[in-house]
């Protein structure tokens, strides 16, 4: 009998994400037009797959109930993986979604679900409208990539596409099928996926560039200073994240275009926010610190919990510096942004997936591989259920 592994322990770090998501917040606005309307529907159900502490939720729940019309009711549902800093998640919503805070005209309810989205999380055709915002890279399964230090650089960049490729491909269709149990025949799923530059027109289309330069330095600093290993360094190519390129998510969509209708899919490249401050400011010493902060602090809020859980692996579970090892990795990721890489416009792909208008109402649903549901026409960048 072959065993699985454990799935990947998954947690942005604890209170800081909410503050530093910058370019998932942009990335997450990017995608605020493709919401449809709801004015038709008395009774509406919203989820947001991966929602971590919820600052970039607010949004796009906030948008889909303003469509509903006066009385009518809502289930609002925050999905994140039972890892996740659900103390800070809890704030953010009584923060903008308390009876005191929603608005006086729509019935709220409000769910959280810490369950992995690797399976169902909520009953079958519960759901009118699903999103997922910079979260469904995250693979279920740790990488199975076997290491050792006598390897190139491109030798160990080869044996981790290897893994991610096979893994992000399975992965993606798993996701589409379980979210088309849970949003109903005619809902919507709206996501933005990170991703890679699209092949075509390549010569002339920027990059990614998350920062990886000056992450590299930082944590060579950390090496040469004896605060991490070379081993624990390899262990930090196993980020257990696929960027799929555009044809990928377009042969996970067409895995299950029994389930999904999609017109599209849109790659957008996202410029973290802090670049543009940066441009329109008097690029001082100090305007360039404050946007290679901004930068690397958001980078270390959402990576940072990985490096910390491989250097576990090696110390043992009890070692509690991980806060310390970040707070100064990130203070030489920020000096070296400064020194080295002072012109770095910090910028990611991401493609986004979008609804189409619901097809004709459809009678209750049959367990949940039988379901075949009419296609409809879609609109920009998007996917509908079947
Ligand atoms: C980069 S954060 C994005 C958070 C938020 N959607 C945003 O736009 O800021 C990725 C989120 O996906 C979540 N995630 C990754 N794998 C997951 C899984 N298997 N189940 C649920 N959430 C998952 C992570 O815990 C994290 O909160």
């Amino acid at each position: 009998m072959t065993t699985q592994p454990a799935p990947t322990r998954i947690a942005m770090r604890d209170e800081l994400y909410n503050q530093y998501s910058f370019i998932q917040n942009a990335a997450m606005r990017a995608g605020l037009n493709l919401i449809p309307d709801f004015s038709h529907k008395q009774e509406l159900a919203a989820i947001d797959y991966g929602c971590s502490q919820g600052s970039n939720s607010v949004e796009p729940m906030q948008k889909t109930i303003s469509t509903l019309p006066q009385g009518a009711s809502a289930h609002l549902v925050f999905q994140d993986t039972p890892y996740n800093d659900f103390a800070s998640l809890n704030r953010t919503v009584d923060e903008h979604f308390s009876p005191e805070k929603a608005p006086k005209d729509v019935l709220v309810t409000l769910h959280i679900v810490p369950v992995s989205f690797y399976r169902q999380v909520m009953p079958t055709a519960f759901a009118d409208i699903g999103f997922s915002w910079s979260s469904l890279n995250y693979l279920e399964f740790p990488l199975n990539v076997q290491l050792d230090a006598t390897m190139s650089p491109q030798d160990i960049a080869t044996a981790r596409h290897d893994a991610v490729a096979g893994a992000g491909a399975a992965d993606l269709v798993k996701l589409l099928r379980l979210r088309a149990r849970e949003i109903k025949a005619g809902g919507y799923f709206v996501a933005a996926i990170g991703g890679q530059k699209p092949e075509a027109g390549s010569d002339t289309l920027e990059p990614s560039d998350p920062g990886v330069q000056p992450m590299q330095a930082g944590l060579m600093k950390m090496v040469a200073l004896g605060k991490l290993t070379m081993p624990e360094l390899m262990q930090t190519v196993l980020f257990p994240s696929h960027d799929r390129t555009v044809e990928e998510v377009k042969a996970g969509l067409d895995a299950v275009s029994d389930l999904w209708h999609v017109e599209h899919v849109e790659p957008k490249l996202i410029v973290h926010p802090a670049y543009e401050t940066y441009q329109a400011s008097d690029k001082s010493p100090e305007a360039l610190r404050k946007y290679a902060s901004d930068c690397m602090v958001n980078m270390v809020s959402s990576s940072g919990w990985f490096w910390v859980d491989a250097m576990k692996g090696s110390r043992g579970p009890e070692w509690d510096g991980g806060d310390a090892f970040l707070d100064e990795l990130t203070k030489y990721m920020i000096d070296a942004f400064v020194e080295k890489c002072p012109d770095l416009k910090f910028q990611i792909w991401s493609i986004m997936r979008a609804p189409a208008p619901p097809p004709p109402p459809h009678p209750p649903p049959p367990p949940p591989d039988d379901r075949r549901n009419k296609a409809t026409n879609a609109r920009y960048a998007s996917t509908s259920r079947r």
